[in-house]
């Protein structure tokens, strides 16, 4: 296979953590990558120096950075967008989104309930991608690969699919998404909080809850809210899955975490916030949501919260 379907770039909009990871990784591939990020942060050289570690080894690549209107304006289109801004700003990203022409459109952010809004508004398929391992940004442009997972999507897209596997990711191709997007907001729904609030790395977070007890009730206030909404999982099987994922991302700070470390607002509206309107609309209490969410939003307040991305 070719590097790309019609040799046009791939784009990487929102260089946090994940995005320089997924830019990096595709650029060692062969694949001509462009990052995308706002006007204020883009040197006047356009161009940066991105530095990657992980897995025994540090890397510096040179990349191409280009704000959206001059994405628009010098590129005819792309094969490829990967959208890496956070939940909350996507939103802001949107009209830009709609502008943009490419095939198809990957969106792996953590949490749910904005789908809708953007899938029928882009030029190429909504890809929905679930991301578990974990990547943590040390400096502005330095990255840290922090614990190993997978990347579920469906199965039916197959070229991009086939991009993020010369690339080096591990693949889960799956018939529907939507049950695995729901089952990682669930591990997001434990581990990012309470990562967040005890200010310790996914691998501490059952030192500090020992055996999970605070973990678990926000677990089955979760549970409890999505079978009223239709979905139905085994309590067993989301518990062994938030297991393995603080087992294989034990060294990383959880991106709750680190956005709050750098004064950035979190995903909370996204994550526990979206369980609390759910809760609401069924008529179901859930008082450990309820207050990790209020500590999570004092936390916010105490920090400060720049709206970086
Ligand atoms: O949000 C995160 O940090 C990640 O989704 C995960 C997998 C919990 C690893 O830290």
């Amino acid at each position: 296979m070719k590097p790309t379907s019609q040799n046009s770039p791939l784009l990487i909009f929102g260089p946090g953590a994940l995005g320089l990871y997924f830019a990096a990784r595709l650029h060692q591939a062969g694949y001509p990558v462009v990052l995308g990020h706002k006007l204020s942060k883009v040197p006047e050289s356009r161009e940066v120096s991105v530095l990657v570690r992980g897995k025994g080894q540090t890397e510096t690549l040179t990349l191409p950075i280009y704000a959206p209107s001059e994405l628009l304006h010098q590129f005819g289109s792309f094969s490829l967008v990967i959208v890496t801004v956070k939940a909350r700003h996507l939103q802001t990203v949107s009209t830009f989104l709609q502008r943009l022409q490419a095939c198809f459109f990957l969106f792996p952010q953590n949490g749910a309930g904005f789908e809708r809004s953007l899938k029928p508004a882009l030029s190429g398929q909504f890809v929905r991608l679930v991301v578990t391992f974990g990547v943590t940004r040390t400096k502005p442009w330095q990255v840290e690969y922090r614990g190993d997972g997978e990347i579920w999507m469906e199965e039916k897209f197959l070229e991009p699919a086939a991009i993020l596997q010369k690339a080096g990711f591990q693949v889960r191709l799956v018939e529907d998404i939507q049950p695995w997007v729901m089952r990682k907001f669930l591990v997001n729904l434990v581990i990012n909080p309470l990562t967040t609030i005890f200010g310790v790395p996914n691998g501490d977070l059952t030192r500090v809850d020992p055996d999970l007890t605070l973990g678990r009730a926000i677990l089955r206030e979760g549970l409890e809210v999505l079978a009223a909404e239709g979905w139905h999982f085994n309590q067993e099987e989301i518990e062994s899955l938030v297991i393995s994922v603080l087992q294989q991302t034990a060294q990383n700070r959880s991106s709750m975490l680190q956005d709050l470390d750098r004064g950035a607002l979190t995903e909370i509206d996204w994550i526990t916030g979206y369980l609390l309107g759910l809760a609401k609309r069924q008529g179901i209490e859930v008082p450990y949501n309820e207050t990790v969410y209020r500590i999570v939003k004092g936390l916010e307040r105490k920090h400060g919260h720049l709206e970086l991305f």
